[in-house]
């Protein structure tokens, strides 16, 4: 398999924030990574990145970001909108806020077909994709409101795939919905690999869907990736103080009647930072280092940690 994304080292704020700090990551053709962590720890952020539409205050400061070998962070916003929306497809937070209510689904996913083909076949081609997404010839010619949750979800899906991207960024799309309409979705995307030839990175607060959805996952925690590796490896075995919260809190670790352990303390804010590891003022291990320098990435096995706990800091 070859790599479809590579971030190296990127740095994402400006003069007075740092939203994030030190993102490396890679993705391979066919792979499905997921993002994961506490809300407002920047995995918004982190997919608007990639697609260089980031909010007006903010910038990628420093590092660089190659898709398909091409490095997008010099590119000009006119060359990004031949591969925004085209070769990289975008599922956002929110899919009420991104369909309009004046249209049909039909007319909003033909809207978005790159190339200049006949209306006709434009329509054909829209309901192939809709069937695909396991929606009906019928919601052609339907509009938003007539959808529930998870339909409007697969239509989000099937706008985001009209002109087959190699990779597809998916920003909490089941977040909203019922755990089985939820997972209804979380099947389809795993099918959509195999017949779209897809990459996807996918965004979601919860690490046990990620383990059953995605091949690796990212852990972030304010700002910067914590842990990388195998699904499976992070969740059975998961290295970082954080990780090992995030994993020990999950309700399905618990018996009928026990009480559920949270992690104690706050997410700081991005505006008071704390000088070392962002995790340090929770972490019940933490050193003097810890609190003066961000861990570097630590390699063990196939996975890559921030804790200054691995290698041979601790006693500095
Ligand atoms: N334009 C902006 N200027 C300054 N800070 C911002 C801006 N946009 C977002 N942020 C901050 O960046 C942080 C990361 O935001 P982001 O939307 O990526 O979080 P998230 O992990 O996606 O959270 P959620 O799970 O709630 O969607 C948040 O603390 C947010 O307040
Ligand atoms: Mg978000």
């Amino acid at each position: 398999m070859g790599k479809i994304l590579e971030i190296k080292n990127v740095v994402v704020g400006n003069e007075e924030i740092k939203i994030l700090r030190d993102i490396s990551f890679e993705v391979e053709e066919r792979e499905i990574i997921s993002i994961v962590g506490e809300s407002g720890c920047g995995k918004s952020i982190t997919l608007r990145t990639i697609i260089k539409l980031l909010p007006q205050n903010l910038n990628i400061l420093s590092g660089k970001i190659f898709f398909e070998g091409l490095e997008i962070t010099k590119l000009k916003e006119k060359e990004m909108q031949n591969i925004r929306g085209k070769k990289i497809g975008m599922i956002f937070q929110e899919p009420s806020s991104f369909l309009n209510p004046l249209f049909t689904i039909g007319n909003q996913i033909e809207e978005g077909i790159n190339e200049k083909v006949e209306k006709d076949k434009k329509k054909e081609r829209v309901i192939k994709i809709l069937e695909e997404m396991g929606l009906s010839y019928n919601v052609y010619y339907q509009y938003p409101h007539q959808l529930s949750g998870g339909m409007q979800q697969r239509a989000m899906i099937a706008m985001a795939l009209i002109n087959n991207p190699v990779l597809l960024l998916a920003d909490e799309p089941t977040t909203a919905l019922d755990v089985t309409t939820a997972f209804g979705i979380i099947s389809l995307l795993k099918n959509l690999i195999l017949i779209h030839n897809l990459s996807i990175i996918f965004v979601t607060h919860d690490i046990s869907l990620a383990k059953y959805l995605s091949d690796r996952i990212f852990v972030m925690y304010a700002g910067i990736i914590v842990e990388k590796g195998p699904s499976i490896e992070v969740y059975n075995s998961p290295l970082h103080p954080y990780t090992q919260k995030l994993i020990n809190c999950l309700p399905e670790k618990y018996n009928k009647g026990e009480k559920i352990k949270t992690i104690e303390g706050e997410v700081p804010s991005f505006k008071n930072l704390p000088l070392g590891c962002p995790f340090s003022p929770r972490c019940e291990i933490k050193n003097k280092i810890c609190e003066k320098r961000i861990p570097p990435e630590i390699k063990i096995g196939n996975r890559i940690v921030r804790c200054f706990k691995y290698g041979n800091f601790m006693e500095s």
